[in-house]
C-alpha cells in the first residue's frame, strides 16, 4: 500500500519523506491557499523533493478550460497529476487527457458510481473522501470497498486514492479493503507511529537496564 501526504507544505512534506515512507503528494486549492505562495512555484518545489505523484487541481469548470489548465500543469514536473472534480465536465476532460498520456485525480468522489464512471473515463486515480462521508453519517469505508472490488472484478488499473483521512483507524481499515493509496495529513503521520504500550515499554526496558548497570558495577 502507498502513502501519499495531503498537504502544500513543505516542511511537512520534507518530513514525511525523511521517514522514508512517501509515495506522493495530494493538494488541493485550499491546501495551497493556506501556505501563501504562488501555486506554480509551490507544485514545482514538491515535485523537487518528492519522486512521485504530485497532485495539483485544476480550478476550471468547463472541460475545454479543464483541458488547457491540465496541460499547462502537465508541464510543470513528470510528477504532476492533474485533479479533476468529479463532475460531467470533469469527465470528459479526463477522456481527453488520458489519450494524450497526462496522468489524472479524479476529487470529490463520494459514491460508488461516481468512482466507476471516473474510471471508465480513464482516470489514473480516483479520491473516494472517506471523512467527508462519515462526517454526514455515510459509509465512506464501504465506498472504497465496493470500488475495490469492482476494480478488481472487471480489471480496471485505475488505483483507488483513500482521501479525507483523519485517523489512524481510518488508514488502517482503507488498507484492510485494499485501497492502493491513503493520502495522509501531514499531523497524522507521528500519531499513527505512536501507542502509549510502546512508551511504557522503552521506558520500562531503560530503567531495567539502568538497575542491571548499578549492580553489575
Ligand atoms: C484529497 O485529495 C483532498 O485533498 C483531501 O483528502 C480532503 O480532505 P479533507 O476532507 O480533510 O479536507
Amino acid at each position: 500500500m502507498k502513502f501519499f501526504i495531503d498537504t502544500a507544505n513543505v516542511e511537512e512534506i520534507r518530513y514525511a519523506n525523511s521517514l522514508g515512507l512517501l509515495d506522493g503528494v495530494t493538494t488541493n486549492p485550499t491546501l495551497i491557499a493556506k501556505e501563501g505562495r504562488p501555486f506554480e512555484e509551490v507544485i514545482k518545489e514538491i515535485c523537487s523533493i518528492v519522486n512521485g505523484p504530485v497532485s495539483a487541481e485544476v480550478i476550471s469548470l468547463k472541460a475545454d478550460d479543464m483541458i488547457d489548465e491540465a496541460r499547462e500543469l502537465a508541464t510543470w514536473s513528470k510528477n504532476v497529476v492533474v485533479k479533476i472534480p468529479m463532475t460531467i465536465e470533469g469527465l470528459k476532460a479526463v477522456h481527453i487527457l488520458s489519450q494524450e498520456g497526462i496522468k489524472t485525480n479524479v476529487t470529490l468522489i463520494f459514491s460508488v458510481a461516481q468512482g466507476l464512471m471516473a474510471a471508465k473515463a480513464g482516470a489514473t486515480y480516483v479520491s473516494p473522501f472517506m471523512g467527508r462521508l462519515e462526517d454526514i453519517s455515510s459509509d465512506g469505508l464501504g465506498v472504497i470497498s465496493d470500488l475495490k472490488d469492482i476494480f478488481d472484478e472487471f480489471g480496471f488499473e485505475t488505483e483507488i486514492i483513500s482521501a479525507s483521512i483523519r485517523t489512524t483507524a481510518h488508514v488502517e481499515n482503507v488498507a484492510k479493503v485494499g485501497a492502493h493509496i491513503a493520502t495522509i495529513p501531514g499531523s497524522q503521520f507521528s500519531k499513527m507511529a505512536a501507542h502509549p504500550l510502546t512508551d511504557k515499554g522503552i521506558e520500562g526496558f531503560l530503567k531495567d537496564w539502568e538497575n542491571y548497570q548499578k549492580k553489575i558495577s
